[in-house]
């Protein structure tokens, strides 16, 4: 098992020696390693047991640290990155060359992150590189939003997590790419399309990502629990699946005929910002109860549901 605590000098000194170091955000927690080393940076795919197709976000203390690593930010995104920084949106910017292939799975785009929490920042701020860093989870599986969850997974594939608490957003970040200048949405996230579209007007969604080669990891299948999670009508469902164990995943109620241990209720105020900061959380217990399948339902599409009902959705395909 890894060892959780907050001491800054630790990890810095662990990722001065291309080691990984389980870092918390606003976001999710990242597995992070030193941006700028092919070494660490191999060391992370290897941990996650992540596809070299799959690029990585790097994060950044600050909009200027960001243009070391950038040769040009567009004007929408810097009217974005003023906004939202340090915030849960990643930018998809120009790459120098000081930025390494590996991280960018070759592109020549590299996500570029300011992520919102005191440790991290204070982190950045001290380290002489940035810090490239996906969500501590295997590929593939729930992302982690606090210590002890990435202690569960990554625990004996890093030496050190560094101890910020629960997230308290709980989305991956919102993905910002530019065509012509254009903002396009590659991943819906803890920012949310209508709080973009109020700074920078329309913001085009392209979420297929199979089919599209800018965003080779927002594949269909992700976020995934180890039972199989269907999504629909809550009671329909309960009904349906009556000579099973069932675990339920609801928004804003308790369904009845279900034990009350094996359900788990995003909001009880139907608070979208309140369902998202329990998503994994409660995937996760679900995920480990003694169920045989998870059944879950769709928030209301708008503001941050639309990314939460997308999270369910991937993790409900096989
Ligand atoms: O909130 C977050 O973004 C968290 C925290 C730790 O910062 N990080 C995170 O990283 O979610 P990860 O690796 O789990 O997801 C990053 C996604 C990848 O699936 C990849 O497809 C996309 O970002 N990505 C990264 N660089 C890209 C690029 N240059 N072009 C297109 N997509 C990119
Ligand atoms: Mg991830």
């Amino acid at each position: 098992m890894a060892e959780i605590g907050s001491d800054l000098q630790k990890a810095i000194t662990l990722l001065q020696s291309d080691e990984l170091v389980g870092i918390p955000t606003e976001t999710v927690y990242g597995l992070a390693g030193n941006a700028l080393s092919t070494k660490a940076i191999a060391k992370i795919f290897e941990a996650k047991d992540r596809p070299f197709f799959d690029p990585l976000i790097v994060h950044v203390p600050s909009i200027e640290a960001a243009y070391q690593y950038v040769t040009h930010i567009p004007e929408k995104a810097l009217l974005l990155a003023n906004h939202f920084w340090p915030g849960p949106l990643t930018l998809l910017l120009p790459k120098k060359l000081i930025i390494p292939d590996l991280a960018t799975s070759g592109l020549s785009t590299v996500g570029i992150r300011c992520p919102q929490h005191p440790l991290t920042t204070q982190l950045l701020k001290l380290l002489p590189f940035p810090l490239a860093a996906p969500s501590a989870n295997p590929f593939g599986y729930i992302s982690p939003t606090n210590p002890q969850h990435v202690n569960q997974q990554l625990g004996n594939r890093i030496r050190y997590i560094l101890d910020g608490g629960e997230c308290n957003v709980g989305l991956e970040s919102t993905i910002i790419g530019f065509e012509q200048d254009q903002p396009i949405a590659y991943r819906l996230g803890g920012l949310s399309i209508e709080q973009l579209e109020a700074i920078v007007g329309k913001v085009e969604i392209q979420l297929n990502a199979s089919s599209n080669p800018a965003a080779p990891g927002q594949l269909k299948s992700h976020y995934a629990p180890t039972k199989k999670l269907i999504i629909g009508d809550l009671e329909t469902l309960a009904v349906a699946h009556a000579h099973l164990r069932v675990g339920i995943l609801a928004f804003n109620r308790n369904v009845s005929g279900v034990e009350i241990t094996q359900q788990r209720v995003l909001s009880h105020s139907s608070d979208l910002s309140e369902a998202a900061q329990h998503l994994f959380a409660y995937l996760r217990e679900l995920d480990q109860l003694s169920v045989d399948v998870i059944l879950a339902e769709e928030v209301p599409p708008v503001g941050l549901g639309r990314a939460i009902n997308d999270r369910l959705k991937r993790a409900s395909s096989q």
